[in-house]
C-alpha cells in the first residue's frame, strides 16, 4: 500500500513537472523560470513602481502593501499583468517561482508560516492538487463569482480558474479536409496510420486528455484509444505542441494534436517560418457532435495562511476583470474567463465551439490511470 502511495507522488511529481516541460517556453517566458526552489523571493517591484505603500518594506514580504504570489506558470505577460495591478493599487507583487510541486510542498512544509498569499498553476488536477493537500481556502468575493462560472472555479471556492486552453487537431490544409475529421476517438482508426502527430505521454496535457477519456468513455476505451493512436502515431513522439505543428506543414504527417494558444503564439511569432507553420495548418475543434472538445484551465488559488488576504483578493479579482483578461489573452492566445472580454482575431475566427463539460479535479484523479495506460501502449 505504501508503496503504491509513493507511486502515486512520485507519477504526480512527473506530472507537475511536466507542466513546466510543456508551458516554460512560451512567449519567451521568463528565463530560469525552474529555479525557484531555493526560497528566494524574487522581488521585482520598484523599479516601474514609485507607489508602493509600504515605505520601504520592499525587502519584506509581510508588507501592508504587498502580495507574494507562488507562481508555475512562467508567462511573461502573467508579469506584464503584475506589474499593471501594481501601478493600479500601489500594491508590489512579488513573484516566487518554482515548479507547482515545489511550491505546494513548501506551502506545506512551512504552514502556518508559508509567505505564499496566492498559489499559480496550469491544469485543474494540479490546482486540485493544492486544494487536497490543504494548503488553500476559500476565496471570498462576490465579484468573482460574478464574473467566473461555477465550472471555471473550484465547488468550495479554492481556486478560480483565470484561463482555458483548448486541444485541438491541427490538419494540413492541403492534404486534409475538415469533413475528413471528427472525434479525438477518429484518430484511433487505422484510416489514420502513419499520420498522426502528438506529443509524448510524459506531458501532463496529453495524460490530462486521457484522464478526460477515463472519465468520459471508461479505461478499457480510453486504453484501447491509447494503443491506436500508438499504432498511428508518423514518429516517435518529439519536441512540444508547436513541433508537432510544424512536423504536419514539413508533410511527417497530416494532424497533430496541440493546444491552441500555441497556434496563436506561431501566427504572431517573430520566425517568418513559424508564422507560415500557423498559416499552413487547418485548426478543427473535435467531437462537436459528442463530447466536446478537451478544455484545461489555468488557475489561482488563494493559499491558507495569506498574510495579505485582502490584497490577494484584490489581484485575484483584477486578473479576471476585463481589462486583465484581455490584456492576458493577447499576449497567450488562451481563452478567456471573463464572458465581457473582448477576443483576439484569432480566437473570433476559430467561433464558438463545444467543450468537455467535466470536473476538473478528474484530470488529477485520473493522472496515474492515464499515465500508466499511455506506458502500456508504448506511447514513448
Ligand atoms: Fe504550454
Amino acid at each position: 500500500m505504501r508503496q503504491k502511495a509513493v507511486f502515486k507522488m512520485t507519477m504526480l511529481a512527473i506530472a507537475v513537472m511536466m507542466v513546466l516541460a510543456g508551458c516554460g517556453s512560451n512567449n519567451g517566458a521568463g528565463n530560469g523560470a525552474n529555479s525557484g526552489g531555493n526560497g528566494a523571493s524574487n522581488n521585482q517591484a520598484g523599479a516601474s513602481n514609485g507607489t508602493d505603500v509600504s515605505g520601504g518594506e520592499k525587502e519584506a514580504s509581510k508588507g501592508e502593501g504587498v502580495v507574494n504570489v507562488f507562481t508555475a506558470r512562467h508567462y511573461d505577460i502573467d508579469f506584464q499583468l503584475f506589474d499593471e495591478f501594481e501601478k493600479k493599487t500601489g500594491i508590489q507583487v512579488n513573484e516566487i517561482k518554482g515548479t507547482a510541486e515545489e511550491l505546494v510542498e513548501r506551502m506545506k512544509r512551512e504552514g502556518e508560516s508559508s509567505e505564499a498569499d496566492l498559489f499559480i498553476t496550469v491544469d485543474g488536477g494540479v490546482l486540485n492538487y493544492a486544494k487536497e493537500s490543504g494548503v488553500l481556502q476559500p476565496i471570498e468575493s462576490e465579484t468573482v463569482n460574478d464574473i467566473v462560472a461555477p465550472e471555471l472555479r473550484d465547488a468550495d471556492n479554492h481556486w478560480v480558474a483565470m484561463a482555458s486552453r483548448a486541444r485541438i487537431i491541427a490538419y494540413a490544409k492541403d492534404r486534409v479536409t475538415p469533413d475528413q475529421l471528427s472525434t479525438y476517438e477518429d484518430l484511433a482508426d487505422p484510416k489514420w496510420k502513419g499520420k498522426v502527430l502528438i506529443r509524448s505521454s510524459s506531458n501532463l496535457y496529453n495524460q490530462s486528455l486521457v484522464a478526460s477519456m477515463i472519465e468520459l468513455n471508461g479505461e478499457e476505451a480510453a486504453a484501447k484509444w491509447t494503443e491506436g493512436i500508438v499504432a498511428n502515431m508518423a514518429r516517435d513522439p518529439e519536441g512540444g505542441d508547436r513541433d508537432q505543428a510544424k512536423a504536419v506543414v514539413a508533410g511527417i504527417g497530416d494532424v497533430a494534436v496541440m493546444n491552441t494558444y500555441y497556434v496563436g503564439q506561431l501566427l504572431h511569432s517573430k520566425d517568418a517560418e513559424e508564422v507560415k507553420v500557423g498559416e499552413s495548418i487547418g485548426i478543427f475543434f473535435p467531437n462537436q457532435d459528442t463530447t466536446g472538445t478537451h478544455l484545461n484551465i489555468s488557475g489561482i488559488g488563494l493559499a491558507k495562511h495569506a498574510k495579505n488576504k485582502e490584497n490577494a483578493i484584490r489581484l485575484i479579482e483584477y486578473m479576471v476583470s476585463k481589462e486583465a483578461q484581455e490584456m492576458l489573452i493577447n499576449g497567450s492566445f488562451e481563452f478567456p474567463v471573463n464572458k465581457d472580454a473582448e477576443l483576439p482575431a484569432i480566437h473570433k475566427e476559430w467561433g464558438e465551439f463545444k467543450s468537455q463539460q467535466i470536473d476538473y479535479s478528474v484530470l488529477g484523479k485520473n493522472n496515474k490511470a492515464a499515465t500508466e495506460l499511455m506506458n502500456k501502449a508504448g506511447w514513448k
